[in-house]
């Protein structure tokens, strides 16, 4: 972070002028920094929804949402989606740099060995319905965690740190198949270590005790692509709450399923399973022929519906995670003979007629990676409730990083927001009989 230059402020109430330092970074726009604007002239910003603040600095990914980049420490996200896989990726995101074989060995050797859960924790699932959100046993069982490695808990140690990364990383699939497999009646299913990080959570969701799972090598590939681009995003809203959370000193597990909580919003998250929603509705409205009736409800003003897995906040060109989202969409559908299916061609006719549509190209909206990663996940055979699962298990490993890098700041404070306040001014209380 270097300063050159400041900004003067002036302001039209007699309140004197103040200058501002202005930060570069390495890319991306440079910074004001207001931190001391209160102290000097009593005022605060007003930012909500965070449009033009920067809540933090980071060095971990860089999104230029313009020109459609997303970079994971330096490296764009197309080459490490062709050239590396989700643990290289983690140690990528969690290091700094990308490891060489032995580092690599190394770090899968540590990861493995901690894919088991506490067999105690087994049982928590027995407390919750068997047709509850898989979101919602998720954001119970990993705060739950923290209730059973206490030995890693000291934040301040950069060892318990580490340590804690790893066993978040480990233990997501092995809980989000549990997750799963107590949504079906079937027995949970134990981590074969010999198996890639994507292969063994697909053994985990769909074999059983009563055969062998032997996992299809596009269908794997594609699970660790998914993994890989959905692996961070710099300052999102579930990002920001597991930065804001830990920033009262809370433990990681308890901060990542704040991480969790957030995501499973429709807005975030939530987004590649309400775009399944969304398909199946047009489809019960008659399919194809009903796109063009749904596409105008999406542009009245007045129906508050969207056009799911379309537009982002950030991404206004396009978001290079939907590209290579999309490769990999026709790679799945062609390795299963999909293309044909009703519900896929109704996505691919929808996908064709908003990138032609006069009110989505001005908007600047297109499909995101979660359009083309729901449609991969349900010819996979992914329920639909469990997509957001596998994003929050894909993006554990961003939250522990970001968590890992503002714990680590020497001047780190908890997270304050001011507000504007427009209620009610100091007024007395009457006696209920008065009111
Ligand atoms: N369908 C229809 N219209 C849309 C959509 C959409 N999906 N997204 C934005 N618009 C319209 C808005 O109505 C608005 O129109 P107006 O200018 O006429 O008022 C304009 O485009 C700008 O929209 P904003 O809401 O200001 O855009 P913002 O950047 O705040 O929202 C968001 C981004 C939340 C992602 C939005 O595009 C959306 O709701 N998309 C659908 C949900 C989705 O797919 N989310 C996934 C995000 S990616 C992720 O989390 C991995």
């Amino acid at each position: 972070m270097t300063t050159q230059q400041k900004a003067t402020l002036s302001f039209e109430d007699g309140t004197p002028s103040v200058d501002f330092p202005v930060y570069k970074g390495t890319v991306g726009p440079d910074v004001v920094d207001i931190r001391k604007m209160y102290g000097a002239t009593g005022k605060f910003t007003f930012d909500p929804g965070f449009l033009s603040t920067a809540s933090c600095e980071s060095k971990i990914t860089y999104i230029d949402g313009d020109k459609g980049e997303l970079l994971y420490r330096g490296y764009p996200i197309e080459q490490l989606a062709v050239n590396c896989d989700y643990l290289e990726t983690c140690y990528l995101l969690l290091n700094g740099d990308l490891p060489n074989p032995a580092q690599k060995k190394d770090f899968e050797g540590r990861v493995l060995k901690h894919t088991m859960i506490h067999e105690q924790m087994t049982r928590f699932f027995q407390g919750f319905r068997r047709d509850a959100h898989p979101m919602a046993v998720l954001v119970g069982c990993v705060g739950a965690l923290s209730a059973f490695y206490h030995d890693s808990l000291d934040i301040q140690n950069p060892e318990h740190r580490f340590v804690s990364a790893i066993r978040l990383i480990a233990k997501m699939p092995t809980l989000v198949a549990m997750a799963y497999k107590y949504s079906q009646g079937q027995p949970f299913m134990y981590p074969q270590n010999n198996l890639s990080y994507a292969a063994n959570f697909m053994r985990m969701m769909f074999g059983t005790p009563c055969e062998e799972y032997v996992p299809n090598d596009v269908l794997v590939r594609a699970l660790d692509r998914i993994l890989i681009l959905h692996a961070d995003h710099e300052q999102n809203a579930s990002t920001s709450t597991v930065r804001l959370a830990g920033s009262s000193g809370a433990n990681p597990f308890a901060c990542i399923a704040a991480g969790i909580a957030t995501l499973w919003g429709p807005a975030h998250g939530g987004a590649n399973e309400a775009c399944l929603l969304m398909l199946n509705e047009i489809q019960e409205r008659g399919g194809v022929e009903k796109i063009g009736e749904f596409v105008k409800e999406v542009k009245d003003k007045n129906s508050h519906t969207r056009l799911m897995g379309f537009g982002h906040r950030v991404y206004k060109n396009y978001d290079p995670r939907a590209k290579l989202m999309r490769e990999t969409c026709h790679e799945v559908l062609n390795e299963l003979g999909l293309h044909n299916d009703p519900l896929f061609a109704l996505a691919m006719k929808l996908e064709q007629i908003a990138l032609e549509d006069d009110y989505f190209v001005q908007r600047k909206l297109y499909p995101n990676v979660d359009f083309y990663s729901g449609i991969v996940q349900r010819a996979m055979g992914m329920p639909t409730e469990m997509f957001t699962c596998i994003f929050a298990l894909a993006r554990t490993v961003g939250w522990i990083a970001q968590w890992g890098e503002m714990i680590s700041e020497p001047d780190q404070k908890i997270g304050r927001p001011r507000q504007l306040f427009t209620g009610a001014t100091r007024r007395d209380v009457k006696p209920i009989g008065n009111r």
